[in-house]
């Protein structure tokens, strides 16, 4: 059978892989979501050029797709960038981040005690096979990273500023100071901060890195990573994506996307969730501690103070239940607001058990030793009312001590 396609008669067949693909001179207000796995250049010679790096343009989606570099061009302007690429996951971000620092067998990384449990595993586990040590340092006190920095003359310091589930706010401007006096470059995982809270590369982090899983996509539906950092990491972050492939796919590049575009307005009203809640649950008397930034009874109190803007001090309250498992999981239980998940950063509050889900691969001396105990529950503020939230967590709470 014959079709007419582009006035010439064609097989049916023929027509059907063409039809439809038709080419619009428009300027879209929303950001274009380009599922093309490949770009059709004008010339061999454009092709040869977009190929070589010498001429801006996409061939093939692994090496760069128009929506994800949407997503890239936002996070640049947002962290003050000068290069920026998007991962299929936080954890590839972190990957991709640690081999853009160039690491090699017989160097050494240096991590924060206080660090998201996969990340530590990533060194501990995935890249020790390669040759590269990891040490762990506890980053509130200074005197020991000091001393650890010298003893192991790390190539990479890899923390958080604001650490999981106890929130502890680390002094990031000296602990930077500190790194580059030794020549170790410094990667943050700001997923907990965003780039509203902290700008790591204006006071000399090497490399940031974010799940947008998280706060930046806002919403619970797309995962994905971020690394930005100084132009030197570009050509090895881009290879990191072009060898290792971890790309972000440009729907999920869209959904986050549009995420970062309510950003300031979701984050902002979290954190002042956040901070309503904290105040509120202290007063009861009804835990053992409630954890926030900006509580005086934090421990790294004075550095939040110093470090975060005095409206943000992070959309995360942890508490410790007067009990242990048991009422752990009686709270859990008859939450009816808040919902229990292993994530943060969504519209909803979302109540996390550290003990049987971030921290579950420690052992309970190392939980201890890090301040988690069995009636520690971290929870991720959403956007619900303050009152529903605080309402909630309460009547869960006398429902734990009463069963
Ligand atoms: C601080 C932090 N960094 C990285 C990750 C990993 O991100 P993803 O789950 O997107 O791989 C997480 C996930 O919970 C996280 O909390």
């Amino acid at each position: 059978m014959k079709e007419t396609y582009k006035n010439r008669n064609v097989a049916v067949e023929t027509m059907l892989v063409h039809a439809g693909n038709v080419r619009h001179n428009v300027d879209p207000t929303a950001l274009a979501i380009y599922p093309s796995t490949s770009f059709v250049a004008d010339s061999p010679e454009e092709l040869d050029q977009i190929m070589g790096g010498t001429m801006d343009g996409f061939s093939y989606s692994r090496h760069g797709n128009p929506t994800v570099e949407g997503l890239t061009h936002a996070m640049a302007q947002l962290e003050g960038a000068e290069t920026v690429i998007a991962t299929s996951s936080g954890m590839a971000a972190i990957d991709a981040a640690l081999f853009a620092a160039g690491l090699h067998a017989g160097d050494t990384i240096l991590l924060s005690r206080d660090l998201y449990g996969a990340s530590l595993n990533l060194a501990g586990k995935i890249w020790s096979q390669y040759g590269v040590k990891s040490v762990v340092a506890d980053l509130t006190d200074l005197d020991q990273l000091h001393a650890i920095l010298l003893k192991e003359q790390p190539k990479v310091l890899l923390f958080e500023i604001l650490s999981n589930p106890l929130l502890k706010v680390a002094d990031a401007p000296k602990i930077v100071q500190m790194a580059h006096e030794v020549g170790c470059q410094v990667i943050v995982d700001s997923t907990f901060t965003t780039p509203l809270m902290v700008k790591p590369l204006s006071f000399g982090v090497d490399l940031v890195v974010h799940s947008a899983t998280k706060y930046l996509g806002g919403h619970g539906d797309a995962m994905g990573g971020i690394v930005a950092g100084h132009a030197h990491y570009e050509e090895a972050l881009h290879q990191y994506l072009r060898l290792r492939g971890g790309i972000l796919g440009p729907f999920e590049a869209w959904l986050i996307h549009r995420g970062i575009q309510t950003l300031s307005v979701r984050f902002e009203r979290q954190c002042q969730n956040a901070w309503n809640v904290a105040q509120r649950l202290e007063a009861t008397h009804d835990f053992r501690h409630v954890y926030h930034p900006f509580l005086e009874s934090h421990p790294t109190f004075s550095t939040a103070k110093k470090l975060l803007p005095a409206e943000l001090g992070g959309a995360v309250v942890t508490i410790e239940l007067k009990g242990a498992r048991k009422e752990a999981y009686d709270f859990l239980r008859s939450l009816q607001v808040v919902r229990s998940a292993t994530t943060i950063g969504d519209v909803y509050t979302l109540c996390l058990y550290p003990v049987v889900a971030s921290h579950r691969n420690q052992t309970e001396q190392e939980r201890l030793a890090m301040g988690i105990t069995e009636g520690t529950m971290r929870i991720a503020i959403g956007l619900e009312h303050p009152d529903d939230i605080f309402a909630d967590i309460m009547q869960a709470t006398h429902f734990a001590y009463s069963s």
